[in-house]
């Protein structure tokens, strides 16, 4: 579907009743973190990256700007950035300036807010950039539009440890596809959040003025507004713990008592105590990614830190 030069593939409520139905029919029940991002989640995400513990996006930032000059030599003139998920651009800003004469930029992102708001300033920022923006579920299947130029190279750009909200099969998937859909010569640059004291990791997730809780939670009032269910947002509390066995942040929205909640005509029983899976934040180690990179056909060919050790870029290539 195309209206005003953006490409829509938003998820219907259909689509995301369908999602939640499974999510909470399984054992433990679950539910997609992709539905975090309406507009509301995408701007509590804004404020997230904004409180002190979590230390992700500001160095995730200046390892960006520290090694742009490496990144722009490997990646060469004329690229076609492709970026996952395309957030506030503060990053996209960066590459896009950085990189030697990039010929398009085609964000993929399930928010349409968000999506057009990057679009319009990205674009007033890089005129001489086409954009070809695509609202999807990156994690769906959706066709890359092709610059009128012809690229030297296709990049996906995919920053923000967002390959940690995957378990292991979706992660290699969604690394093979990025090579299919990079071809031979294609590049993808990930940003990784390394493992580290879990009191940091934990305190990342759980900051103090409670912003994390109030994006966990703004998933149950995106569901209740969209697919008409009728979670008790005062009736589940944020929970996010380090799991060092599996190296991964696990966040739950855990019952706070017994109740039921109704969604799509069917009713879902909750124990007190019981746990709703909503979110996985994967840490790595530079030896954990390319496992990870090889699954899926790649390779890793630079692996850039802050001097910290805390987070990590990752530049892959078909192996
Ligand atoms: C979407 C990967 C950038 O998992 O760290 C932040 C989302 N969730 N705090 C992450 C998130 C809770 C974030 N990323």
């Amino acid at each position: 579907m195309e209206r005003g030069g953006l490409v829509d593939l938003q998820p219907t409520p259909a689509r995301i009743l369908a999602d939640v139905v499974q999510g909470l029919s399984a054992t433990p029940k679950r539910l997609p973190s992709k539905y975090f991002y309406d507009a509301r989640g995408s701007a509590l995400f804004e404020r997230i990256t904004r409180q002190p513990e979590y230390y992700l996006t500001a160095t995730e930032l200046a390892l960006l700007q520290a090694r742009m000059a490496d990144i722009a030599a490997a990646i060469g003139a004329g690229a076609h950035v492709v970026e996952y998920g395309s957030g506030s651009g503060r990053k996209t800003e960066l590459l896009l300036g950085g990189l030697d004469a990039p010929v398009a930029y085609t964000p993929v992102e399930i928010s349409r807010s968000a999506l057009e708001h990057s679009v319009a300033r990205l674009g007033a920022l890089f005129p001489e950039i086409e954009m070809l923006p695509v609202c999807a579920d990156f994690t769906g299947p959706f066709a890359l539009p092709v610059p009128a130029r012809a690229p030297a190279r296709t990049l996906l750009f995919f920053p923000g440890s967002t390959l940690g909200n995957f378990d292991g099969p979706q992660s290699v998937a969604l690394l093979r596809g990025m090579r299919d859909a990079a071809g031979a010569d294609g590049r993808a640059l990930i940003g990784l959040d390394l493992d580290k004291d879990p009191r940091r990791l934990e305190a990342a997730y759980n900051d103090a003025a409670g912003v994390t809780a109030e994006f966990t939670l703004n998933l149950l009032a995106r569901l209740n507004r969209e697919i008409g269910s009728d979670f008790d947002l005062g009736g589940f509390a944020h929970r996010a713990v380090y799991a060092r066995e599996r190296m991964r942040i696990e966040t739950d929205l855990v019952s706070l008592r017994a109740q039921t909640v109704r969604v799509g005509g069917r009713t879902f029983a909750f124990a007190p105590g019981e746990a709703m899976a909503v979110e996985i934040s994967q840490k790595y180690t530079r030896d954990s990614a390319a496992a990870l990179a090889a699954q899926a056909g790649l390779a890793l060919r630079a692996w850039w830190t802050d001097p910290q050790g805390d987070f990590a870029l990752a530049l892959l290539a078909p192996a």
